[in-house]
């Protein structure tokens, strides 16, 4: 179907955030970010934060005055409460405005912004977020999961040692920014099985090291250590798939000592780094709006009656036909 424009709404965790997209550019947005007081993202309290300031978000994107073809919404993975508490104004929305329905995985949709921003065409995605660590290539109509971590996402692993070291919710961007100030590096537990990386042994490690040495000098380590793993597997999905591209998604790729050394990695093998701009990396309405976009365009629309939420929709649950 010809389609210019949709409305979607991210709100699977953190972020609530709305934004209407066109094939060419983000027309409007606007976002209300739940930040926990202390410790980590509390279910309920997400889902209670995101039912109070909704409506507020949805207004303002409304009140641009550009009009839509679809209401996506970010269907799964996430936390439940988040996202029955957004897929109820999805669908209040399109049933309102008389448009399709469209459900968005969420991690799917960090892919295709990356996609879209930096105009890279099949790439090995690396993507690093809170929930999620996973080496991701497409092939055969999905994208398949080629590696991933066996327990923590390498976000929650980052935001855990965060809140251990006293530093507030999220921790990642802090550890960054303690990471540069290090300069010794303390070993620490490298673990790679097959293509799939373990997390929570390299965390207690970091939390025993950081009784003993400086913080900044832990989280040097600690990244240096984590994301050498993440390289690591990127690389050899390259070497596998044949794909002679790289990009990242996720909030985690935000971290520039990361995006160095994927870059550095493909230099060496003659493969060509992407990264988007930084507001595009953590969860944001625009990434569900687009991938909406794409649904849309080729009529994955959802009835409101099957529009159920999935808290463990899989990448390659999703069938890729614009690929
Ligand atoms: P998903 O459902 O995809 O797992 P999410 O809810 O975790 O999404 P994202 O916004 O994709 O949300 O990622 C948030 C994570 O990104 C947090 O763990 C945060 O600490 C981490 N992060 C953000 N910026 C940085 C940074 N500069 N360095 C390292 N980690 C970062
Ligand atoms: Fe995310």
């Amino acid at each position: 179907m010809q389609c210019s424009r949709v409305l979607g709404i991210e709100g699977t965790a953190w972020s609530l955030s709305a934004a209407i997209v066109g094939w060419d550019k983000v027309y409007a947005e606007a976002a209300h970010p739940y930040v926990p007081e202390t410790g980590g993202i509390h279910p309920m309290m997400a889902a209670q934060h995101h039912a109070n300031y909704i409506s507020q978000i949805i207004r303002q994107v409304l009140d641009s005055g550009y009009d839509f073809d679809g209401v996506a919404f970010s269907q799964g993975p996430g936390l439940g409460p988040c996202l029955r508490t957004v897929a109820t104004a999805a669908r209040a929305l399109a049933l309102a405005y008389e448009v399709p329905l469209i459900g968005v995985n969420h991690c799917v949709a960090h892919i295709e912004v990356g996609r879209w921003q930096t105009g890279c065409h099949d790439p090995v995605v690396l993507y690093v977020s809170g929930a999620n660590s996973q080496v991701i290539a497409f092939r055969r109509g999905r994208y398949r999961v080629f590696g991933e971590t066996l327990d923590i996402g390498i976000g929650n692993a980052l935001d855990k040692f965060g809140r251990h070291l006293g530093l507030q919710h999220p921790g990642g961007p802090k550890i960054e920014a303690l990471a540069k100030e290090g300069k010794n590096y303390i070993p620490l537990p490298y673990v790679v099985k097959g293509m799939d990386l373990s997390y929570s042994g390299m965390m207690s490690a970091a939390k025993e090291a950081a009784t003993k040495y400086p913080k900044e000098d832990v989280c040097f380590s600690l990244q240096e250590n984590a994301f050498a793993m993440l390289v690591e597997v990127t690389e050899r999905a390259l070497a596998h798939t044949g794909k002679n591209e790289v990009l990242i998604g996720g909030g985690v790729g935000a971290n520039m000592r990361l995006q160095q050394m994927l870059d550095t990695m493909c230099r060496d093998r003659g493969a060509k780094f992407y990264a988007p701009a930084r507001k595009f990396f953590g969860d944001n309405g625009a990434m569900i709006a687009y991938t909406g976009l794409l649904q849309l365009k080729y009529d994955q629309t959802i009835p409101v009656e099957a529009s159920a939420v999935n808290p463990i929709y899989r990448t390659d649950e999703v069938e890729i036909p614009w690929l």
